[in-house]
Parts: C-alpha cells; structure tokens; sequence
C-alpha cells in the first residue's frame, strides 16, 4: 500500500486545473444502461473509483471505450443483472444501477452495500422510491433483488429521509422514472450540482425531466433513451481541497475550471475564515471559473454545519477541519449528514491538534502548530485532510494507506509538488507471509 511522505512547511503558488467531477461521472456512466445508444461522456478523471465503475458496467453487458478522458460506452448485452458483493464492497455507488437495470431490463440483483468507514448507509430510500414506481423488493443472501415485470409505473414520491435529501438515491430514482410509464413527481430530490448534471445527460438522451437542482423534479417517462455526448462537470469537493491546500500554506493559487456556482456555501465559509477566492474569470459560466485563492495572515474561527446541497458539503467537512486547526481561536463544527464521519480527528491530534468531540460536534481549538507525525488514512476526505495537515506541519508526515485518496483526487502529490509542494509517494506493496497480494478493500 502505497503511502505519502510529506516535508510541511512549504508556500503553494501556481495554477491547477480542476478534474472532472467522480461523483458526478459514477451515475452519469450508469445512466449507460438506460439506452441501446452510444454514451460518450468527457472530461471523466482518472481514478481508481471510475475503474471499478467500468469493471461492474462490463458485467452488466456494457462495451466500454477508454478509461478516462474520454469514456464511450454502450449496452451489448442485455442478460445481466447481479452486481456482485466483491465489486459492490469496493464502492457504494455500485448502488447507482439499480434503477437504469430495472427501469430497462426490469430486474437487478445488487448485493446489499454494507457499512462503510464513517457509519451507516443504508439504502432504504433507494428502495422505497422503486417500490414506490411498481417495483418488487426481496432480500436473498445478502443479495436485494428488484423486480418489475410489467415495468415501472410513475407516482408522486416523497424522498426524503432523516437528514433530508439522498444523492444517489434521487439518482437512482431519476433513471428510473425516465422510463416509467407516465408522470412521476419526486419530493425531496437531491438539488447536489452532480443531479443536475445527471438529468442534462438523461435529457439530452431522449428523457423529459424538469425542475433538477430544486427540491421538486418532475419526470414524465418515455419510451426509450438514445445516444448522447456529455461533458462530465469540475469536481466541487477536489477544487474546495485545492483551495485549503493554498489557504493552509498562505500561497497564492489559481484555480482553473472551478465550478463556483455549486460551492457558494463552502466559499461563504472561507470568506468567513479570511480566505478569498476571487473569481478572475468565468462571470458567464460560473460553473467553470477562474480563481485566485489567497489568505489573510491571521485565519478566523467559524462555525461549519453540514446539509444537503445548497448547504455546506459533508465531503469538505475533514479538509476544513485542518484549515480550522491554523484560526485564530475556537470553531465549531458540527457533522448533519454522517454524525459519525471524524475519523481524522484522532489522526489530526497525533499531529498535534486540539479537538474535542461530543457527538456529532467538534471543537476546534486553532492556533497550535502542527507537528509531522505518521498517520494513517481511514476514507478519502480523511486522508484529503492529513495530507492538508502534513502541507503546514512542522517536519515530515508520513500518510499511510493513500489508495483511498486515489479513489478520488488524480494523482494529488504531483498536481500539489507543481505549485511547490513536497510530497513523495512511497510505494510499497503489501504481501501476506505466504508472499500473496493482499487485495484492498474500498470503503467508502
Ligand atoms: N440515507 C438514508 N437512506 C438512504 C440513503 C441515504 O437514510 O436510502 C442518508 C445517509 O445515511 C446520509 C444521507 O441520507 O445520512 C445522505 O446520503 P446520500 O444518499 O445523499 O449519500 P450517497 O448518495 O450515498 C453521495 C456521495 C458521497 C457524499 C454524499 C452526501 C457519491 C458517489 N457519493 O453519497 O460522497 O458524501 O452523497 O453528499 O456521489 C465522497 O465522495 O467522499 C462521498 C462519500
């Protein structure tokens, strides 16, 4: 398992261009399923979660051109229907086939996702909106088996749960009801930028959906999807990262390709901390700005909740966790979506950090120095924050187990050693005493 050895202490400063977006591109290459048609989706980033999303697609019968970049995808078998719990176990959003499978072959057997890293994710809103659009639920060895022989049927379906609304569910449901018979209505969609950018995708496919963005969709089915050619959106999680990693060594960073408009909330934090971005270019498409990142000489405290989308993001909850360790007093930030996603807490204090947790709150105390330390990574966004750590910290870190982060930033210590960052990835691979490989298990 490879691992990164950090030397701390260095200013950032040049540009980087932001990736496409992983979780809008898993859904988006799901949506395959949903027609006979050629997919070609662009701009996809090359990551080890797209690879298992591929390999799971080529199992359910679909042809796959190219790895990233530019990925052209389409159905050439229409038999299959298992998602097997050794690629299902890898990643959650295996989960966001389900819908393209049933709405299309009217049967998918999908091993039932288990925990993950940071808690419980249950998939019950999934299920409820496909039952809600005719379909029949089973569960059998650990399999759930979703059934529609006489296919779905539009309804008005209520889909929230207890912290609101799903991501991938309303993914899920989307595909779904693209394909059902007549109007369905979905209360309490997930408004996250990479829903909308699915339902461009479903639309330009052939699909009637409106209202995608806000908390009403509203869907009237179709007959069937064709082809079409999309360009995946710059990831909103990897470009807030980006913008930490300049804030947290005081350096002075452009970001290119930055989809400001789906991260007011994080940045409304950052100006609230005393970092600015400040957007250089992209007035008329804010979803593909041009930033400076820079940061006043003293950061201030703050208060950080996290929610569904427009609200703050759960996945820069860690990353801001460690620019909060450098302000100049106390923050409080408190967990809404996974009340038990603070793995880095305890890494953060290895380092030095002075965070006490009560539930789903933790108390930052800023303003003691970080110190290098070997850490080890738990999930991606915590290992995105170690790695932030390690940037500012006193002498080297040592973050151990970087395979979650290339689940989802692309190459990350050569994107960062280009603005000045040192950061070598130190690859050792990891044998059983018989000599075997060890495979490695994805979590989240
Ligand atoms: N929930 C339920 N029942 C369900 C589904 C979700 O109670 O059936 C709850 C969850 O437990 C959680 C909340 O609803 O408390 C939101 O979960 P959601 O379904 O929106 O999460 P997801 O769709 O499984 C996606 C991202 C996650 C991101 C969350 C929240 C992908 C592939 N994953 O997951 O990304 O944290 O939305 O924004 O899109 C990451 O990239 O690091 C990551 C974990």
């Amino acid at each position: 398992m490879d691992s990164f050895r950090i030397q701390g202490g260095k200013r950032l400063a040049g540009t980087i261009q932001i990736e496409g977006s992983k979780n809008a591109t898993l859904p988006l290459m799901a949506a395959a399923l949903c027609t006979d048609g050629e997919i070609t989706l662009r701009n996809v980033p090359c990551l080890s979660d797209i690879t298992n999303m591929a390999r799971l697609l080529r199992e359910l019968g679909v042809d796959i051109e190219g790895d990233c970049g530019t990925v052209k995808m389409r159905v050439v078998d229409h038999n299959r229907v298992h998602a097997r719990y050794d690629i299902v176990k890898t990643m959650r959003a295996s989960i966001c086939t389900l819908g393209p499978l049933v709405a299309r072959r009217r049967r998918a057997v999908i091993s039932m996702p288990g925990g993950c890293a940071f808690g419980s994710r249950p998939i019950d809103l999934h299920l409820r909106g496909m039952e809600a659009l005719g379909a029949k639920i089973d569960l059998e060895d650990g399999d759930i088996i979703v059934t529609a022989p006489e296919g779905l049927k539009g309804t008005t379906i209520f889909l929230g749960g207890p912290s609101g609304s799903t991501v991938l569910g309303t993914a899920n449901i989307m595909c779904a009801a693209a394909l059902a018979k007549g109007r369905t209505i979905i209360e309490c969609a997930a408004c996250e930028p990479e829903v909308v950018d699915l339902a461009v995708l479903l639309n330009k496919m052939g699909a009637r959906i409106q209202g995608a963005g806000g908390p009403r969709l509203v869907i009237d089915g179709v007959e069937s999807l064709g082809s079409a050619d999309h360009t995946v959106i710059p990831d909103r999680i990897v470009a807030g990262t980006y913008a930490v990693a300049a804030a947290i060594t005081n350096g002075d960073v452009f970001l290119e390709e930055f989809p400001y408009d789906g991260m007011l909330a994080a940045i409304d934090r950052f100006n609230q901390i005393g970092v600015h971005i400040e957007m250089i270019s992209g007035q008329d498409d804010p979803m593909h700005a041009k930033v400076r990142v820079t940061s006043e000489r003293t950061l201030k405290p703050t208060t950080i909740t996290t929610q569904p989308h427009p609200g703050f993001p759960t996945d820069l909850q860690a990353q801001f966790m460690t620019l909060l360790c450098l302000a100049n007093g106390n923050s409080i930030i408190t967990e809404k979506i996974y009340p038990e996603r603070f793995m880095h807490v305890a890494e953060l204090s290895r380092m030095g950090a002075k965070i006490s947790r009560e539930g789903p709150t933790c108390v930052v105390a800023g303003g003691t120095p970080l110190r290098g330390a070997p850490v080890m990574a738990s999930d991606l966004r915590a290992s995105a924050s170690l790695v932030l750590a390690g940037l500012m910290a006193e002498g080297v870190t040592e973050v151990s187990r970087i395979y979650h982060l290339d689940r989802g930033y692309t190459k990350m210590e050569e994107q960062l050693n280009a603005l000045g960052a040192s950061i070598e990835r130190v690859k050792e691979a990891t044998h059983t005493p018989a000599g075997e490989l060890i495979p490695v298990a994805l979590e989240a």
